[in-house]
């Protein structure tokens, strides 16, 4: 059977501007075809700045970019991609140059960027969400269940036109979309980072793009603990240090949601947890407590793999009730085993604490 090509990079970019007609960053990607101007008055019902912003975004060309070019060779979409996305960073002095790629992602291009000297770090990595994410969006409510959405300044959106907007999945609505999810990645990288965790330390964030701390060297990123043999000796302190950071998120009122070994890099004989975006609240999604058994099973399955003994129900169900998630609703019985005493265990516990006085 033949498999369907993947499309290319221009591809994607092309697909997208036939769906949406223009989105973010792809006006100044079709050279001399140049994007329809948008009226600069804001639309009925959109009072926001952040909507506003991004309305006026979406018609306006910055010439001033146009040769802004960086030592990293990207085909010209990407490069007018990275122009967009990018560009604020270079003007505030962030970064001088963007070096290389160091991973293009389902949803996003990391690339590496030789920090400017007052960043206080010799390179920064850049996690460029790619248009695609407009796409990917209708599977996310359920990562969006009990979750506000963000405006790019990180203020929660409550103007009823722009929540309409995202209802309707208009295009100002996508846009809004995909800005709050890039916004939820930042914050939850800035709690994490002030709380301790082992993640990247957050630098700056504009409209599609995320500064971060860059893990790795000048020649080498570091890799994804999936494609690591952990030498014996770091096994155990390593499976104990991603349950620390566990610990960490559910007291930062997070769950990963897409944790695995492929989102845990390896340098140094160090872990670090990146890839936020979809972080939900252990108290507000229903389906936390299923998302986070799904997280701890996977990050066992690779410790696992690697010769440690884990029972990953067992650790789940602990790490949630030691952090206080006590309460029923979140524990989804779809999401227990009955055949597994571990789940049985932990339901019986959590009803017993329900039904504890006071
Ligand atoms: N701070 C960082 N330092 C070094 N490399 C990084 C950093 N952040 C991300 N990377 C690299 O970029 C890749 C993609 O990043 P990330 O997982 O955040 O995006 P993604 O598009 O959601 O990826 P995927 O869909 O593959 O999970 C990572 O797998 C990793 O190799
Ligand atoms: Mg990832």
């Amino acid at each position: 059977m033949k498999t369907k090509p993947q499309p290319s990079f221009d591809e994607e970019f092309d697909e997208l501007v036939d769906t949406f007609g223009h989105v973010t960053g792809v006006h100044s990607l079709t050279g001399r075809q140049k994007a329809k101007k948008l009226p600069t008055v804001p639309a009925p019902g959109v009072r926001d700045r952040a909507a506003q912003d991004a309305l006026s975004r979406l018609g306006t060309e910055d010439e001033s970019r146009e040769n802004l070019n960086f030592s990293y060779q990207a085909s010209r979409h990407e490069a007018g991609w990275l122009r967009d996305s990018l560009g604020e960073f270079y003007e505030h002095r962030w970064f001088d140059d963007v070096l290389r790629l160091v991973k293009g992602g389902k949803e996003a291009n990391v690339y590496l960027c030789a920090a400017n000297p007052t960043s206080g770090v010799p390179w920064l990595a850049a996690k460029v969400y790619r248009p695609r994410r407009l796409r990917n969006l209708r599977k996310d409510h359920i990562y969006r269940e009990g979750r506000t959405d963000l405006d790019s300044s990180g203020r929660v959106i409550e103007d009823d036109g722009l929540l309409h907007a995202m209802r309707k999945r208009s295009t100002l609505g996508l846009e809004l979309l995909h800005a709050s999810w890039i916004e939820h990645e930042y914050q939850t990288l800035l709690k994490l980072h002030a709380a301790g965790a082992d993640s990247p330390q957050p630098f700056a964030r504009g409209h599609n793009a995320i500064l971060m701390g860059y893990v790795g060297d000048a020649v080498t990123a570091a890799p994804t603990l999936n494609s690591v043999d952990l030498p014996r000796r770091l096994v155990r302190p390593l499976f104990e240090r991603v349950v620390h950071n566990l610990e960490i998120l559910l007291a930062c009122r997070r769950i990963h949601g897409d944790l695995s070994a492929f989102n845990i890099l390896y340098w140094d004989e160090e872990i670090t947890l990146i890839d936020f975006p979809q972080a939900i609240d252990p108290e507000q999604n229903p389906s936390a407590y299923g998302i986070f058994v799904r997280d701890v099973t996977r990050i066992c399955q690779y410790f696992q793999e690697q010769g440690l003994r884990v029972e990953p129900r067992a650790l789940a169900g602990d790490l949630w009730r030691k952090a206080g998630y006590r309460r029923g609703p979140q524990v989804d019985l779809r999401y227990l085993n009955a055949e597994d005493a571990a789940d049985r265990g932990f339901w019986e516990q959590v009803r017993r604490e329900e039904e504890k006085p006071g």
